[in-house]
């Protein structure tokens, strides 16, 4: 499985020193944008994601809760494997369609994000062109929610479809995620955790990320 710290959870103030200090023992880091109108709150801006990506060599997903996620495609300087995820509740069919191409042009990744009440059977004509399908466990916009545990079930369903379609797209959740279900999250078919107040409201960052890690070893072992 893949972890990815997301920086909305972390102290604003120190957040360069524990970007330094989580890199070598994560996967990467998970980047919100909120524009205030896909989502009531505003995000980080294309200034941060920027110098964190020219700062880090680790991988870096940016999470676009806008609504017009076309606009962020030249202001964000990302560096494949990164990736642009956006909402499929944002942008619709035809631009979701357009979307990939513009992200593909630029040979980044490809994430679609669905929030909590939007059914997997809505983005099954996207599946075959996304790396990644991002299932939000919490409505967006705020860490340190409560996961909704019906979002499980949306897991087993993208799992089933992945299989029946031949395709190898990576099945992510947002928001909620931690010590306590990601071990159901991972059997249902999930492999990639952005995570926020898993981490950064524990009192050790590291060993939180050691102690999500080591549920896959249990699993696997
Ligand atoms: C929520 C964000 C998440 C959030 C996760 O809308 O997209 O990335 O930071 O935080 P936790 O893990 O605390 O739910
Ligand atoms: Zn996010």
């Amino acid at each position: 499985m893949k972890l990815f710290p997301s920086l909305l959870a972390a102290d604003p103030l120190t957040i360069g020193e524990q970007i330094k200090s989580l890199e070598p023992y994560c996967d990467g880091f998970h980047i919100d944008v909120m524009d205030d109108h896909f989502v009531s709150n505003i995000g980080f801006g294309p200034s941060f994601f920027n110098a964190v990506r020219a700062n880090t060599k680790t991988s870096l997903t940016v999470h676009l809760m806008v609504e017009e996620p076309e606009k962020w495609i030249d202001r964000l300087a990302l560096d494949p494997p990164d990736r642009f995820v956006f909402h499929w509740e944002a942008t619709g069919k035809t631009r979701a369609k357009s979307l990939v191409n513009k992200i593909r042009d630029k040979g980044w990744n490809v994430g679609l994000a669905i929030k909590p009440l939007t059914s997997v059977s809505e983005i099954e004509g996207m599946l075959s062109e996304v790396d990644l399908v991002v299932l939000m466990g919490v409505e967006p916009g705020f860490s340190g929610q409560q996961f909704i545990d019906n979002v499980a079930y949306k897991i087993s369903e993208l799992d089933s479809l992945r299989k029946k379609l031949d395709l190898s797209f990576v099945i992510a959740v947002d928001g909620g995620v931690n010590k306590s279900n990601i071990a159901d999250l991972l059997r249902l078919g999930a492999g990639f955790f952005p995570v926020g107040s898993a981490v950064f409201e524990s009192p050790n960052f590291v060993e939180a990320l050691e102690e999500l890690y080591a549920v896959e070893e249990r699993i696997v072992g």
